[in-house]
């Protein structure tokens, strides 16, 4: 399904169940596939709303470069699209980085925030370096240079790290590249988290090897009120590593 968001962008986007509004979020460089496990264990409890971000999966891809806060306005084209006026979101790592610029910028609009496997945090000078070495060898190479460099790091489970590779190299280029930049010109989200006034919750792996636990327990160390859950072996992509898990965990925005 396709609908129109404010920017002219087509999103792509998947709705399961019944109850209050949670939006899935996906991370970099992947797409609303990565949530099938999760989406059948929480349908009895959510109106699931579940979008592919500009530029991955069948959602638009647009040249010109854009930020975090873009993403987000395309979601909120897409509530307005299905009338839907408050929402929990998750987002998973760079997804969350979107949810975060979705609070900040329509906090009335959100009942809840889940950052799965994310961070508050802006990237360290060399890391924003390194997203813009990446975008060239993307350019030059293509998308594998990424899938490649992320694949071992994703996942123990040797399943999730197959999985994981084939869709990362099923993104396009200008999506990738896109949303490389869209990252490294993030801001720093930490300074806002105390204005929220809805639960926030953190769901991470210990093992996590791509953004260590360590980064969720500085957004608990800012916003005490925040509630963190470690899940125990789970590396970057606990919605495929452990399901159950992860949606109980989620079942929490309710
Ligand atoms: C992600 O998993 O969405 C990204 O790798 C996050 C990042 O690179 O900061």
């Amino acid at each position: 399904m396709e609908n129109p968001s404010e920017q002219n962008i087509d999103l792509s986007y998947e709705r399961h169940g019944s109850g209050s509004p949670l939006v899935l979020i996906h991370g970099f460089p992947l797409d609303l596939s990565i949530w099938d496990s999760v989406v059948p264990l929480l349908e009895n409890d959510f109106d699931l709303i579940v979008p592919d971000l500009r530029g991955f999966g069948e959602s638009s891809t647009v040249e010109t470069p854009y930020t975090m806060l873009d993403f987000a306005n395309d979601i909120v084209g897409l509530l307005d699209f299905l009338g839907v006026e408050k929402a929990a979101f998750a987002g998973h790592s760079m997804g969350g980085y979107v949810a975060l610029a979705f609070a900040k910028e329509y906090p009335n609009r959100v009942s809840g925030l889940a950052l799965v496997s994310s961070q508050a945090a802006a990237d360290a000078p060399e890391r924003k370096a390194g997203r813009y070495k990446t975008a060239r060898d993307v350019l030059e190479k293509g998308v594998n240079v990424v899938a490649e460099a992320m694949e071992p790091k994703l996942s123990a489970d040797e399943k999730v790290r197959e999985f994981t590779n084939l869709l990362m190299k099923a993104q396009s280029k200008a999506g990738v590249i896109g949303a490389l930049k869209a990252m490294a010109e993030r801001e720093d989200s930490t300074p806002v988290l105390s204005q929220f006034s809805f639960p926030v919750l953190l769901i991470h792996g210990d093992a996590d090897a791509l953004i260590p636990i360590d980064r969720a327990k500085e957004i608990k160390s800012a916003l005490p009120a925040a509630r963190l859950i470690k899940l125990k072996k789970a590396g970057h992509m606990p919605m495929l590593e452990f399901p159950k898990e992860t949606a109980e965990a989620l079942k929490l925005l309710k």
